[in-house]
């Protein structure tokens, strides 16, 4: 990219939870030009009516999904923040020299088998697939910078994979690792559907899709990845929980290492301190991280604490921005040889 130049921007699905914290990032990036955001029942209507928080601020108005995607050839750059299975429809048709950031499931995980089994479909596209790089941004930088296609994680994984990976990196932990994570209401999307709705989950609390979650596969695949045998061989149990906010996810892993590689929460802070090097939106909190503390910012804080073998790492994430719109912007940022951070200094308030 030359500087000063724009980069031109298409949002597929601007008009749900994912799109609206795109937008709110994308209209005040300083090298970000918003040229077409779509929609599928708010197609029409201004961006402003239906996300208030932009009131004022933009004169943009959803579009539905374009016929013809040859007129995508002024688009540098297109996000996809579509319900899982769109993505597989949308991305092959798309023209070779847009580049994509895409949301869902649809491209994560690289066995086409793994796909059906937790997104209930066959994959339609393994050949596209191949060429996706999986946009966890602080593991895959180098690979990001290079690539066309990114599929970006799921907000359980993020949390997961960024508190997880030092150790597997190090080949630190033996035998089992529970990760037992919750998340806000947001999670589910701007659609209200009966279970998933937030007065259902306001004043309560409850565990879902117990050893199921979609996530899992991502999760296993990405700590094969890092892994510092690259062959992720322990055991995963893995728990999501509904919880009462409408914003953040805090994941608690537990795990034990070996008798003499006994670690304290500082020793394990200094690890992660030198794997996340260089990864500002990382940041090492002392004792437990705090939802609050990262809810509307890319930041992922994460915690420690030990006791004899046995480690808990703590990691807090806000689900829509580092777990979804926010690491889509900051992979977009590399993968146009932007400085990761631009366009994504966005500070939580206290309390
Ligand atoms: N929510 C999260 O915390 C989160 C985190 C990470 C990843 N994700 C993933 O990001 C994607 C979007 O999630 P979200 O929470 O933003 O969902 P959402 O709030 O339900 O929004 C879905 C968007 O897709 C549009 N849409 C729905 N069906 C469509 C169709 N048939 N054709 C064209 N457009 C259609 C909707 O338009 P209308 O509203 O106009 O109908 C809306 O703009 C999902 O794949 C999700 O798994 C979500």
């Amino acid at each position: 990219m030359l500087s000063g130049e724009k980069i031109r921007v298409g949002i597929f699905g601007g008009s749900g939870y994912g799109g609206s914290e795109l937008l709110r990032i994308l209209l005040f990036h300083p090298r970000v030009e918003v040229t077409l955001v779509t929609a599928n029942e708010h197609a029409g209507k201004a961006v402003a009516e239906v996300h208030r928080n932009l009131h004022g601020l933009t004169e943009l108005r959803f579009e539905k999904t374009p016929e013809d995607f040859e007129g995508l050839n002024d688009v540098d750059c297109v996000f996809l923040a579509l319900p899982h299975g769109q993505a597989l429809e949308i991305v092959p048709r798309l023209p070779s020299g847009v580049k994509v950031v895409d949301l869902s499931g649809d491209f994560r995980l690289r066995d086409a088998e793994q796909f059906k089994e937790h997104y209930g479909r066959e994959h339609t596209a393994t050949e596209l697939q191949r060429e996706f790089v999986y946009g966890l941004t602080e593991i895959n930088r180098e690979e990001i910078k290079r690539a066309r296609l990114v599929s970006n994680p799921g907000c359980f994984a993020t949390a997961t994979l960024l508190g997880l990976a030092p150790l597997a990196a190090a080949g630190a932990i033996k035998g089992r690792v529970v990760v037992d994570a919750k998340t806000g209401s947001s999670g589910s999307g701007a659609k209200p559907a009966a279970n998933t709705h937030h007065p259902q989950r306001a004043n309560s609390f409850y565990a879902y899709k117990p050893f199921t979650h979609q996530h899992v596969p991502e999760i296993e695949q990405t700590l094969g990845d890092v892994s510092a045998a690259h062959d992720w061989a322990n055991e995963l149990v893995f728990m999501t929980h509904s919880l009462p906010v409408s914003r953040g996810i805090f994941a608690s892993i537990y795990a034990e290492v070996d008798e003499g590689g006994r670690m304290s929460a500082d020793d394990l802070s200094a690890l992660y301190s030198d794997f996340y090097r260089g990864s500002f939106f990382v940041r090492l909190v002392k004792g437990s991280p705090d939802i609050n503390w990262v809810k509307t910012t890319n930041f992922c804080d994460i915690g420690f604490a030990a006791r004899g073998r046995q480690i808990a790492v703590f990691s807090a994430i806000d689900n829509l921005v580092k777990g979804a719109a926010g690491q889509a912007v900051q992979n977009m940022n590399l993968m146009f040889g932007l400085d990761e951070k631009t366009g994504l200094m966005l500070v939580g308030g206290n309390p």
